[in-house]
């Protein structure tokens, strides 16, 4: 029955509201790169009520706690990917050592009032830690010269965790869906992924600018990470004279090309005749 009133008053003072401590924001940074220091902030107000404590969490599983009346006053609780500085650490921050991929994850500041109010409130932010690419955006399969009508078969890659968001732009304009084939992430070491998107095309005269023909990559991790590739080569209007050779090959081999020898042949012999002919009547 005391429990029960308690419970009551507490429920009381939570909905009186206006002396009570107030979670202001919490702040993450988001993203950050493997091997960063990474401060969490929780910025609270006491609005008269006395701080109890202050529970930090990664998903459900607390890893720090701030008790104003103990002696020492913080705590750290062992959580994979997760390694607090507990000297940089205070009332209102967390400094975390050190990230890597396995510190991502949703963190949770909770603060406590004292007794005889108990409010409690709480906030939290989102920390994606990522491995970025060691170097910019791949290109493969490139040609030194494009003739008008070639097949262009081209890849950029790119490896990072998570994968980097690929593009392909043709003289700077961003190449039509049609183009593109999409090659699912191929996983590495360390978690890492290899993320690759082909470009295929028939090169036409409108791709070229000036004899020159341009292809560009960009890999993007979310708003951390931009670099791009570009490869600039040159390219004809005309078409491929090897692709001609191998046509007239085609057609040799097939036998045809004797009788494609005879019609001027026939041509000739009949124009003779007549020749011959004419000169004969004019006798
Ligand atoms: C592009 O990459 C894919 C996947 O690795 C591969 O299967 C394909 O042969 C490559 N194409 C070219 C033109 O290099
Ligand atoms: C792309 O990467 C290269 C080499 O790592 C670097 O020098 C360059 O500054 C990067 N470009 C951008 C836009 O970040």
């Amino acid at each position: 029955m005391m429990i029960f009133f308690i419970h009551l008053a507490i429920c009381a003072a939570g909905w009186s509201g206006a002396h009570a401590l107030k979670l202001r924001q919490v702040s993450v940074p988001g993203y950050s790169r493997t091997g960063d220091t990474v401060s969490l902030h929780c910025d609270f107000d006491l609005e008269g009520d006395q701080l109890y404590n202050v529970k930090w969490y990664k998903g459900v599983k607390e890893f720090f706690r701030y008790v104003a009346a103990d002696s020492p006053p913080k705590q750290v609780f062992d959580l994979p990917g997760v390694v607090v500085d507990r000297d940089r650490s205070s009332m209102d921050k967390v400094v975390l050592s050190s990230v890597t991929p396995l510190s991502s994850g949703l963190y949770k500041c909770e603060v406590s009032a004292e007794a005889p109010s108990f409010h409690t409130d709480s906030g939290s932010g989102k920390l994606l830690v990522v491995d970025l690419p060691s170097s910019p955006p791949r290109v493969t399969g490139v040609r030194r010269l494009y003739h008008a009508g070639d097949a262009a078969a081209l890849n950029c890659s790119s490896r990072s965790k998570p994968a980097a968001a690929l593009s392909w732009y043709i003289n700077d304009i961003k190449a039509e869906q049609a183009f593109l084939v999409d090659y699912a992430p191929v996983r590495g070491p360390h978690g890492l992924e290899t993320s690759t998107l082909g470009l295929q095309f028939e090169v036409l005269p409108e791709h070229m600018q000036h004899g020159v023909l341009s292809f560009r990559c960009t890999a993007t991790i979310a708003s951390v990470y931009y670099n791009e590739t570009r490869v600039d080569v040159r390219a004809l209007l005309s078409p491929n004279p090897s692709s001609l050779n191998g046509r007239e090959k085609l057609t040799g081999s097939s036998g045809s090309s004797t009788t494609s020898l005879h019609p001027p042949l026939r041509w000739w012999g009949n124009e003779f005749t007549t020749l011959v002919l004419i000169l004969i009547t004019q006798r």
